[in-house]
């Protein structure tokens, strides 16, 4: 049998990450609900939206603290896979960051637009569709790279460390949060970011420390987040078995499938299957693009 091209594969696989992700009319959903809130939409602060513009364990509260382990003031900063763009509005806010995102979604990005302009920060923040292992950016673009929650979605794990360590400028600094295989075992989905297997690309820690250390990132720091996110989800499932599901949560971005994808993921979390980390490299002396272009790499 004729294989198929890489390209076509991975425009099909985009496709269906697109798809697993896709929930229409996002940013209407989101303003309505503000509405039966009684919230004015001419004053909707940051924090009447981060229940569900932070798409990842611990939400906001997390990404404050991420933006704490660097210099982030007045900083160009790169949200790869930034979903519907919480944080960049809040490095954008509360740092002065020129902050640019950049998402496979249409439908996230298109959000991402409007909830800018909902709290009146679009002249801080860009929003691009486009593929993270095809970042459309100038070599040495950014003082600051950001993700959080999104390589688990990416077979080329090289291409994507590698075109982020690309961008990078000499000097800046690479911020990550994220879910990394732990055990041997084989997790069941669904999970948040995968209905079914052949969307999940999980690797382990070290694997990605290998990966940016060979582009010449060094590591500064790693934290782990596994306990924090456990007590996390703990917490809100007593609040929902209480109160139901909130107003403004991540249930307007996973619907009836929350339950199911989150409990899943609090199980490998307790088993020890999956972990939570945090960190920051440094890009020192600035990445070799010619080295990375001779090693095929970009
Ligand atoms: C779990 S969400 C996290 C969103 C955001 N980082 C946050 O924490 O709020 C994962 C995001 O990765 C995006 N994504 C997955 N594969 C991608 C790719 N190849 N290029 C760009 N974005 C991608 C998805 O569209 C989705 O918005």
């Amino acid at each position: 049998m004729k294989h198929k091209p890489k390209s076509f594969r991975m425009d099909n696989l985009n496709k269906s990450i697109e798809k697993h992700y896709l929930k229409e009319g996002l940013y209407e959903d989101i303003v309505s609900r503000l509405k039966e809130q009684g919230t004015d939409l001419h004053k909707v602060k940051r924090s009447d939206i981060s229940g569900a513009d932070e798409f990842h364990v611990r939400g906001a509260v997390v990404s404050k603290e991420l933006a704490k382990s660097v210099n982030l003031y007045e900083a160009s900063v790169l949200d790869v896979g930034c979903g519907l763009g919480g944080p960049c509005r809040m490095l954008a806010d509360d740092y002065n960051c020129q902050a640019t995102g950049i998402d496979i979604s249409h439908e996230y990005i298109r959000t991402a637009k409007e909830l800018s302009k909902l709290v009146k920060l679009e002249r801080k923040t860009t929003f691009i569709q486009g593929d993270a292992t095809r970042l459309p950016f100038e070599d040495n673009s950014f003082d600051v790279i950001w993700t959080q929650h999104v390589q688990m979605n990416i077979p080329n794990k090289k291409k994507f460390y590698s075109e982020i360590s690309r961008v990078l400028k000499a000097g800046g600094y690479f911020l990550y949060y994220d879910i990394f295989k732990k055990g041997k075992e084989e997790v069941d989905y669904p999970m948040p970011w995968a209905s079914t297997s052949d969307l999940s690309f999980l690797f382990k820690e070290d694997e990605m420390d290998s990966f940016l250390t060979q582009l010449g990132l060094t590591k500064e720091q790693s934290t782990d987040q596994t306990q924090a996110g456990i007590e996390f989800f703990n917490a809100l499932v007593a609040k929902m078995k209480e109160f139901g599901p909130p107003k403004m949560g991540l249930n307007v971005l996973m619907g009836e499938t929350t339950k199911p994808k989150l409990m899943n993921l609090l199980a490998y979390l307790k088993s020890g299957g999956l972990e939570l980390k945090s960190g920051v490299y440094k890009n020192e002396t600035g990445v070799n693009i010619d080295l990375l272009k001779k090693g095929g790499l970009v």
